[in-house]
């Protein structure tokens, strides 16, 4: 979604300012057109050069260059800007931001601009807990900017404290969400689940599953990506939660078919490719279980008693709770995936089926990778390549939104 978007980046005279350099490589990995306006004092940070290396495309630090074409180049880059993130913005950069202030390149295409306002503090603690500060941010985001908040930990001064720029994958996060207001999504709530399920045995003891919720995650945030109002439905996860969306932890499978049938009340989509445990243990001690306890069997085996979890997705199909909501599912096979996935199509009421052979290389638990099957409820099958999580995400919105506007 970055693939040719114009992107103004401000770059204040902070300490961080060379972590904006990740920023600009990062952009730049994805297709966006960055343009880096430094700030007379950044420019004694970082070079311009390192950001022109990076970027491959002009760096601009002086408003009042003196050539002709300079004199609207406010305009120019205001205008084109998709969306002006302000990363690392100083407490002096912020206030004149605040005051509308325009007294340099940076300040004045903040003016001229209409794109989404992205700004990411970065400073000393004290700096950015002081009123002034806080009053100027309250300020501008009132008037619609973007704050993105600063993480706590280590700062230059040698102190820890709230202050640190974020990590670049926050930041880019935070772009391709404001970047997201034209997507095919705008307008839609959709409901994603993600991860595996925990069934408790005892306090201290579960049975799990492999899910990494690589799949579930790289869903949620094609969805937030393309304008949706995104809730993460989530169990156990290996892989960093995405931002920019409603997420709500769960443990066991009841868990999760509570949550599931909370949210998609109003919803639009649901999603399910998280690993719900079919069966869970009928009484969880509520103690440790030791060896040589009472659970224990005479010949010191332990048996565990499990019964049947509720299929959430055959619920969610006989709920009046959400009509027209389409309903997507996945399914991970060891064998015949055909008959199996189409019996789950049909017996889960399902729009579309994913699913994919786990004994296959590049697919399944915990890789980047997918190679799946879409069986439509239409009796249409597709066989998708082996493709990154991401691209297979995209292909699954890009069948449910033709979907969503026929309901
Ligand atoms: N699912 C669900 N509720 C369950 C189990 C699974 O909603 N209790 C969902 C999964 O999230 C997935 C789809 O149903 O989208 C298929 O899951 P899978 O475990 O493959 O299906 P099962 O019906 O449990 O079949 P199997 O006998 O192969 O485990």
């Amino acid at each position: 979604m970055l693939e040719g978007r114009r992107i103004a980046l401000g770059v204040c005279g902070s300490v961080a300012a060379y972590k904006a350099a990740d920023l600009v490589s990062k952009l730049q990995q994805a297709g966006a057109l960055v343009d880096v306006i430094l700030t007379e004092r950044a420019a004694e940070f970082v070079r311009p050069l390192t950001f022109a290396s990076l970027s491959h495309r002009p760096v601009y630090a002086d408003l009042w260059e003196p050539t002709g074409e300079a004199a609207a180049r406010h305009i120019e880059l205001g205008q084109a800007a998709e969306a002006l993130i302000i990363a690392p913005a100083t407490a002096n950069t912020i206030a004149r931001l605040a005051h509308g202030m325009a007294d340099d390149l940076l300040t004045n295409v903040a003016l001229v601009t209409s794109a989404p306002l992205l700004i990411a503090p970065a400073m000393e603690g004290h700096m950015y807990t002081h009123p002034a500060t806080q009053a100027n941010l309250r300020t501008l985001e009132a008037r619609g900017a973007i704050i993105i908040p600063p993480e706590v930990g280590h700062l230059a001064s040698g102190e820890v404290g709230v202050g640190r720029f974020p990590e670049t994958a926050t930041l880019l996060a935070h772009i391709r969400r404001a970047l997201a207001r034209t997507g095919d999504l705008v307008g839609r709530r959709v409901v994603v689940t993600a991860g595996g399920t925990r069934e408790p045995i005892d306090p201290v003891r579960y049975v799990g599953n492999h899910s990494s919720g690589l799949m579930g995650f790289a869903l949620a945030e094609e969805a937030r990506d393309r304008g949706a109002e995104v809730t993460l439905i989530v169990g156990a996860a290996s892989a960093p939660i995405p931002f920019g969306m409603t997420v709500i932890h769960v443990g066991s499978a009841l868990e999760m078919r509570d949550a599931v049938l909370k949210a998609i009340a109003g919803a639009d989509a649901l999603v399910m490719a998280a690993a719900v445990a079919d069966y869970r243990v009928e009484h969880p001690a509520d103690h440790k279980i030791k060896k040589g306890s009472r659970e224990e069997n005479a010949d010191g085996t332990l048996t565990l008693h499990l019964i049947p979890n509720p299929d959430i997705l055959k619920e969610v199909a006989a709920s009046p709770a959400a009509p027209g909501l389409i309903r997507v599912g996945f399914a991970a096979e060891t064998h015949d995936l055909a008959a199996n996935a189409t019996g789950k199509l049909h017996k889960k009421k399902l729009d579309m089926l994913v699913a994919n052979d786990v004994t296959k290389s590049g697919s399944g638990f915990g890789v980047e990778t997918n190679e799946v099957a879409i069986y439509h409820a239409d009796g249409r099958i597709e066989q998708l390549a082996l493709l990154p999580k991401t691209e297979v995400a995209a292909a699954i919105w890009d069948r449910v939104a033709p979907l969503l506007r026929t309901r």
